[in-house]
């Protein structure tokens, strides 16, 4: 007699296998090839900021132009510029139906500082967290942006492999985005033939919760810019020159202080001129986005938040200019004490910027305002490094509409609409160069630690993003008609 048991074991894999669509069988059979396959590209240490990894960042350009190939891309090939090369590659069906142009960067920030890793940045780990309990990758570019645009060369290949691909394809994947993209606008705007899509997707922010899909609306410009305040022309004994001569280190510190007011807003004249004010109806709506004070206060360790009077901390990090001192430098830093007065003192700065902002302009406005505010006694150097546009997208596009059904679908939920704080410069570029908006399906968490040491995405992330990536193109290809 056969058991009771082995019938509702057999009954159950059959409903679950006919509950499964084909792009989740696809998913469950090419799982652990789709998750080594990851591992491979992020221990190639592609760090665009540093001139010593050279010939790995080429060596990263290589290995995305192979898995192009490999997922069905018709032409791939490496295009140089003044910098690191973009890879592009294209998969055309048919001229007469839509283009979608994916964008991503095989290029990661430095792994600094890497005494607080909990393994090497560069040779992958799985492991599980808190709000992984599937377990993540843990690598530099896990999450920014690697594993993020293979979530894109995976869904090809499940398009391409089960003759499902609705449009056509373009990818442009870039290796100097942590850097500022200094020559990608020079790409762009030779080869607006060879970019020519109706809507460009990007895969390089983030969502709220796993259990709460959110598509990125928004993201911040940057402006980032380095000073240097010059004393005297040597380093001098602090006791035989200490109070009769100007301290660099003293007297920056102090002007950094000002460009802050008692509310926390921005001193620097005019910063604010074309500050985009939302409405209180957006704000309210804005407002209605899950969000805990006491989780992220206690994420961070902190015991309460700081900024902008009269804004939310949502609003803050995201519809909010700010400025943030991201590095300072100057006089003795090493073991033991020195009594020194130093000839320099040094910081980067940064600036994110909201829509309307003009990233030059805010740039030359600090510029004067820092110049004016020095004592006499210092000189000042404002050295502008690179910076960006902010962007913000409509809901009513048929690209957004588009993603907000495939979302549905998979996560059984409608996503909720949030700007970011993050910048992609080269998002508003896009919209000037090419004519089309983007469209921003951000699979990570803040808390994956981009940037930061131990970096990681969620397996369950990666695919999750495959799964709904192909739906995107269906109803983008659907709705387009
Ligand atoms: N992927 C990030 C930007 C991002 C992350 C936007 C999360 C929204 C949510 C990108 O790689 C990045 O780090 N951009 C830089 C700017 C760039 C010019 C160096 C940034 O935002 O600091
Ligand atoms: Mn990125
Ligand atoms: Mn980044």
């Amino acid at each position: 007699m056969v058991s009771k048991n082995f019938l509702f074991y057999t009954f159950g894999i059959i409903l679950y296998c006919t509950s499964m669509n084909q792009i989740q069988t696809y998913i469950a059979k090419h799982k652990s090839r789709f998750i080594t396959e990851l591992i491979e590209l992020l221990k190639i240490p592609s760090i665009s900021a540093d001139p010593a990894f050279k010939n790995e960042v080429l060596k990263t350009a290589e290995a995305i132009k192979t898995s192009l190939q490999q997922a069905g891309c018709d032409h791939v090939e490496i295009c140089e510029t003044a910098g690191y090369p973009v890879v592009f590659g294209e998969k055309i069906i048919n001229p007469s139906l839509p283009t979608v142009l994916v964008y991503g960067h095989y290029d990661v920030q430095p792994p600094d500082p890497i005494d607080l890793w909990d393994s090497p940045p560069f040779e992958p780990v799985v492991k599980t967290t808190e709000r992984h309990p599937d377990g993540a990758i843990f690598a530099r570019g896990a999450c920014d942006d690697k594993g993020q645009l293979y979530m894109h060369v995976k869904a090809l290949e499940f398009m391409t492999a089960t003759n499902q691909l609705p449009c056509n394809v373009k990818f442009m994947i870039e290796g100097e985005e942590e850097v500022g993209s200094a020559n990608l606008s020079t790409f762009i705007k030779q080869n607006h033939e060879k970019l020519k899509n109706d809507v460009i997707l990007i895969s390089d922010t983030g969502m709220i919760a796993n259990n709460t899909p959110s598509i990125t609306t928004g993201l911040r410009g940057l402006s980032y810019v380095e000073v240097e305040v010059t004393g005297p022309n040597r380093d001098l004994h602090s006791g035989l020159y200490g109070g009769a001569v100007a301290n660099p280190i003293n007297i920056l510190t102090t002007m950094i202080a000002s460009l802050h007011d008692d509310s926390n807003r921005i001193t620097i004249p005019g910063f604010y001129n074309k500050v985009e004010e939302l409405s209180k109806a957006e704000r309210a709506e804005m407002a209605k986005a899950p969000f805990s004070i006491e989780s992220y206060k206690k994420a961070l360790d902190i015991d309460d938040v700081y900024g902008e009077s009269g804004y939310s901390t949502n609003e803050r990090n995201s519809i909010r200019p700010t400025l943030d001192v991201n590095g300072i430098w100057g006089g003795y830093t090493g073991e033991g004490a020195k009594t020194v007065i130093p000839s320099k003192a040094y910081a980067k700065i940064s600036m994110r910027l909201v829509p309307n902002q003009d990233w030059e302009e805010i740039t030359k406005l600090f510029k004067t305002h820092f110049e004016n505010i020095a004592p006499k006694g210092v000189k000042i150097k404002v050295k502008p490094h690179h910076g960006g546009q902010g962007y913000v997208t409509p809901i009513n596009s048929i690209g957004y509409q588009a993603a907000s059904k495939a979302y549905e679908q998979t996560f059984g939920k409608i996503p909720i609409p949030q700007r970011s704080g993050g910048s992609i410069p080269i998002v508003s570029l896009f919209e000037h160069e090419l004519k089309s908006k983007t469209i921003l399906m951000g699979f990570g968490l803040d808390s994956d630690a981009i940037h930061s040491p131990n970096e990681h995405f969620g397996i369950w992330n990666y695919l999750k993003g495959i799964e709904t990536i192909p739906l995107f193109y269906k109803h983008f290809t659907a709705l387009s008609k």
